[in-house]
């Protein structure tokens, strides 16, 4: 069954594709000829996740393919930010959105304080004819002091889920994908899924 996943971002795709069983395959827009940004206007991350996957549904409808949309729009939850950047986590430090220049920011932010709590959210949205499912994960955890490790993409130098030592970006794609915000709201999309015998 193909899946169309709304979004450019391929550290998305690769990590969504990666945790999928194989009787999915997970096509990015990009291989259907939508390339633009899509514009997320929304203040909630289902809103924007919606919308995202609305479009390419959309799209796609007008061209006579009506197909499953999935989209995700995750963010970042810094207590001592009363839950900033949230919603805002791509453009935190301003456009053109920049990883390198939102850590940075987010590190400025938190200097001069030890209350690191944070939290990782995922929304999905899934659009099946023309209906919205949303599925919402979370992993809770820490930001660290400075940037550490090379996998990963975003803020998972920075973030330490609760149980770990060490960043996102330091244990690599196997733990994360355990135990990520992302994973906790694919399982829930697989249940839906199995529920609704769609393979
Ligand atoms: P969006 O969901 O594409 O709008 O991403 C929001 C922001 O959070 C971007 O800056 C992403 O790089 C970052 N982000 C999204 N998911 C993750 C993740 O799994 N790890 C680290 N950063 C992420």
């Amino acid at each position: 069954m193909d899946l169309i996943f709304a979004s450019g971002n391929a550290h998305k795709v690769e990590e969504i594709a990666s945790m999928l069983p194989a009787r999915f395959e997970l096509k990015s827009m990009k291989a259907l000829g939508i390339t633009e940004d899509i514009p997320e206007t929304g203040t909630t991350l289902p809103e924007n996740a919606e919308l995202k996957a609305r479009y390419v549904y959309e799209r796609l409808k007008a061209k006579g393919i009506e197909t499953l949309v999935l989209a995700d729009d995750s963010g970042l939850e810094v207590t001592a930010l009363n839950g900033a950047p949230g919603v805002y986590s791509a453009r935190y430090a301003g456009e053109p959105k920049n990883d390198t220049a939102n850590n940075n920011k987010l590190l400025h932010e938190l200097r001069s304080t030890t209350k690191r709590e944070a939290r990782f959210v995922t929304a999905l949205c899934l659009i099946m004819h023309a209906k919205a499912y949303s599925f919402v994960g979370e992993v809770k955890g820490t930001i660290a002091y400075e940037p550490r490790g090379n996998y990963g993409f975003g803020y998972d130098p920075l973030f330490i889920p609760r149980g770990f030592r060490s960043t996102f970006a330091e244990l690599g794609e196997e733990i994360k994908n355990k135990i990520s915000h992302r994973s906790e709201a694919l399982k829930k999309l697989m249940v839906f899924l199995d529920q609704n015998r769609i393979s």
